[in-house]
């Protein structure tokens, strides 16, 4: 009994000392001037997924839950959304070349398709981010018609 008090009493030490390390989470920005919907038709039922689905890692519009704020799961979130924007960031979609937006709706397709995006661990928690076939057809059939619109629109 007492070991395990003290073991008890070690985890809950180390738990609060973590949380002294800096997550330095990725700040948001209420700036939607050069988000994808300015430049793109982003129909209804498409903004829902990508809302849902990508917005908080790829956008400067992350929706930071609790644990976001509570070590060690604030520096794993911290991580993703870092390199989430890194890769991809719908809030600065009007910044990129005609020739990168259709490299990337074509990557959005493929990587939805193969259920590698939105990222496992994600929709472990934001169950509703999992999405369902008809939710991927959906987004993959609007990439590739906003592809071949940038495409004939010289
Ligand atoms: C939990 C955070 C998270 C969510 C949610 C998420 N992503 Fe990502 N995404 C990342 C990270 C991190 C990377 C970079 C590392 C990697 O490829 O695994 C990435 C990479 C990508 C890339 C590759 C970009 C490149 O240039 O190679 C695309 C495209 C992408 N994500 C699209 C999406 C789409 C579309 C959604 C929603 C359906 C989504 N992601 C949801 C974190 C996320």
């Amino acid at each position: 009994m007492k070991s395990l008090k003290i073991f008890i009493i070690v985890i809950v030490v180390i738990l609060i000392g973590i949380q002294l390390i800096p997550s330095a989470l990725p700040k948001n920005n209420p700036d939607l001037s050069k988000d994808i919907s300015k430049t793109q038709d982003v129909t209804d039922d498409v903004k829902i997924i990508l809302h849902k689905a990508c917005y908080d890692c790829h956008s400067n519009q992350t929706v930071y839950p609790w644990y976001s704020k509570v070590a060690p799961s604030s520096w794993l979130v911290a991580k993703d959304t870092r390199e989430g924007r890194e890769e991809l960031n719908f809030s600065d979609w009007s910044d990129l070349s005609k020739r990168k937006k259709v490299k990337y709706f074509k990557e959005i397709a493929e990587l939805v398709e193969e259920r590698e995006m939105p990222m496992k661990i994600y929709t472990v928690i934001h169950r509703d981010a999992a999405l369902s076939d008809e939710e991927i057809k959906t987004l993959t059939d609007w990439t590739k018609a906003q592809s071949n619109l940038l495409l004939s629109d010289n």
